[in-house]
């Protein structure tokens, strides 16, 4: 089956990074995208912009997603449509060994990376399965499949989102819904900016990812073209976890 022509796009936390350009990509593919930010007005707003200029349409939704789902998809399915395609993108770190962790650090990446996925997934769904089309992407990472000292909470909570990834995708896959996982492995963004550049030599590739090359992933896993694939894992890593 085809997209549905009402259908919209949402991605939370586009303002830069990975979700602006995994927005700039699916509007490219047609989608009408909902760019969400937290406190980054501008950076949403000049993301929209991008993609305006491009002749596709986009609308800025402020929303911390760890606040909950509804005021969030309220919006945009008065302004652009139900939503049919949904990344969870947002994503925090509070580093720090295991041993010296603090509950709010825990918690906090806990919050965002995992429960919201988990809370706008389920909002996400009813309309999804009314549509018999669905596309759920989450953005996951290399951690948590594997070790990475320091980022318990971080690990913790993107293994718990390719758990879910996984048996949602099971619930819901006779409804024309999937829902798969993208895991980036070394991606230049603000949220790696700290990561010392010797990183590299640990990716067979020997550079860095780019957003675009995550976006790329995203585009087809919310496309039609995707409509078989499902509960997986797709990484994009440079070969990192090959
Ligand atoms: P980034 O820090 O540039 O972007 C993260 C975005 O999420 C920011 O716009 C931020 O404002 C937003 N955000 C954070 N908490 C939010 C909340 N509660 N509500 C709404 N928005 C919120 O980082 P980047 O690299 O673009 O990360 C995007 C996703 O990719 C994250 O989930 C991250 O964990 C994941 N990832 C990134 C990797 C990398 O190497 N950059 C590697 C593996 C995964």
């Amino acid at each position: 089956m085809s997209r549905p022509e009402n259908a919209a796009a949402l991605v939370t936390g586009a303002s830069r990074g990975i979700g602006a350009a995994t927005a700039r990509a699916l509007a490219a593919d047609g989608w009408p995208v909902a760019v969400n930010y937290r406190s980054d007005r501008d950076g949403a707003e000049r993301t929209a912009r991008e993609i305006e200029d491009a002749g596709a349409t986009a609308i800025v939704v402020g929303g911390d997603v760890a606040d909950g789902a509804a005021e969030l998809f309220d919006t945009v399915e008065r302004e652009l449509g139900p939503v049919l395609a949904l990344v969870n993108n947002a994503g925090v770190r509070a580093d720090g060994l295991a041993i010296e962790m603090e509950d709010d650090a825990w918690q906090q990446v806990l919050d965002t990376n995992l429960s919201a996925a988990f809370r706008l997934t389920r909002r996400a769904l009813r309309p999804m399965i009314r549509a018999r089309y669905g596309r759920v992407v989450n953005i996951a990472s290399v951690v948590g499949p594997r070790a990475n000292a320091g980022q318990a909470n971080y690990a913790a909570a993107k293994a718990g989102l390719i758990g879910m990834t996984k048996t949602i995708a099971t619930e819901v896959a006779r409804r024309g819904v999937t829902i798969n996982a993208v895991a980036p492995g070394f991606i230049e963004t603000d949220m790696t900016a700290d990561v010392p550049r010797e990183v590299v030599n640990a990716v067979p590739a020997r550079r860095p990812g780019t957003p675009d090359e995550v976006a790329a992933c995203v585009r087809f896993l919310a496309s039609d073209a995707s409509a078989y694939v499902t509960g997986t894992t797709v990484y994009v890593d440079g070969g990192m976890s090959a």
